[in-house]
């Protein structure tokens, strides 16, 4: 089979957002996402078993809709692909026994693939339609930040990475949603203070840069939050001034950024990477792309950001990704492999 033809459909639904993507030939022809943020805004976070009863009413609809939208018949495709782990386990198990059993009627193979693997290729897709773009692909330090996890990983080559650090407490994103919380603003919170930073002074107010100096790779977050909680807590009037919200969430945000900056130029250097790549949703967060663009710039770094569509959760980086292991001859997954909630990568 040339690798060029090959077509994959591809699942993901490892925590709020139920998407299905089919990739053929290199191209994302249907990349479609039922985000369930609305659902859970209420209960200021997500609720594991509404997850899972959301991606089980919107998960046949959205495979007959990406199907359709790319033109592909099911006897077509050469793959199924599903997100195995991590993540939250009931919501997993939807997407998972659903491309299982996809895979076992149509006779073809099953990829099970790791989520934070699949974000590690989304700066790889790119362009107007979306489609894989390897043939500029290098080894390079990639920074994975979402609201559950924020970790640095070295990518040696497309099949194999290792962790440099991770939190050690909350993701960056985590941070960004708390904080908003205590600002009394919508959940999720990220976009609220990117939005309101907007109109900030990003130097009203010097919070912590937690591990800012140590030289290791991991990460902590928490501490930050604190210091918001307690800053609110001895200016109370913030909250009633437009233009002091807005300093303090470009204050927080700043402090945000600066960490996950400064780290993941310390590691690429470190690591002798010409190249850096940002995945998750926090990688939306226009400060951070700024400023990841201007430190790169000035280290004669390759960078590459996700596309603000496949930063958050999405199927069609686990169908580019299972595509890249079919043409590399990678042998499929069982179709009764169990999924894997704590999967490290
Ligand atoms: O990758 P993602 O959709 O889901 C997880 O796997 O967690 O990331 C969601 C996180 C949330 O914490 C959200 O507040 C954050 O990404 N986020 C942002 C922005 N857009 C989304 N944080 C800061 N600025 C943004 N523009
Ligand atoms: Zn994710």
């Amino acid at each position: 089979m040339r690798p060029a033809a090959m077509t994959v459909l591809a699942i993901e639904t490892s925590c709020d957002e139920t998407s299905v993507a089919v990739v053929r030939a290199g191209v994302v022809r249907a990349n479609l996402v039922a985000s369930q943020v609305a659902l859970h805004a209420k209960y200021g976070g997500v609720v594991p078993e509404l997850a899972a009863r959301e991606h089980l009413r919107n998960l046949a609809p959205l495979v007959r809709g990406a199907l359709a939208g790319a033109g592909v018949r099911p006897g077509e495709l050469d793959a199924i692909a599903a997100t195995q782990g991590p993540g939250l386990p009931n919501a997993l198990l939807v997407g998972l026994k659903a491309a299982q059993g996809l895979a076992f009627a149509l006779r073809k193979p099953f990829f099970g693939i790791h989520h934070h693997e699949a974000h590690l290729f989304s700066p790889w897709i790119a362009g107007q339609p979306l489609r894989a773009e390897f043939d500029t692909w290098q080894p390079h330090v990639s920074l994975i930040v979402s609201g559950g996890h924020t970790m640095l990983v070295a990518v040696a080559t497309e099949a194999e990475h290792r962790v440099l650090g991770a939190t050690i407490d909350d993701a960056a994103g985590e941070c960004f949603d708390k904080a908003a919380k205590l600002m009394g603003l919508a959940y999720p919170g990220g976009p609220e203070i990117d939005r309101l930073a907007r109109s900030g002074n990003p130097e009203a107010i010097r919070f912590p840069r937690p591990l800012l100096r140590e030289s290791h790779d991991d990460f902590s977050f928490s501490g930050l939050k604190t210091a918001v909680r307690y800053y609110l807590r001895d200016h109370p009037a913030v909250l009633e001034s437009a233009g002091a919200l807005a300093d303090l969430c470009a204050s927080v945000q700043a402090a945000i950024v600066e960490v996950l900056v400064t780290k993941t130029l310390r590691a690429a250097r470190r690591e002798g990477v010409g190249c850096v790549t940002a995945a998750g949703g926090v990688t939306c967060n226009r400060a951070l792309r700024e400023a990841l663009t201007r430190a790169c710039a000035g280290e004669g770094i390759t960078l590459r950001l996700a596309a603000p569509a496949l930063c958050t959760d999405n199927a069609a980086m686990v169908g580019v990704l299972a595509a890249r292991r079919l043409a590399r001859g990678v042998p499929a997954t069982d179709l009764d492999a169990e999924l894997q909630p704590g999967w490290s990568l």
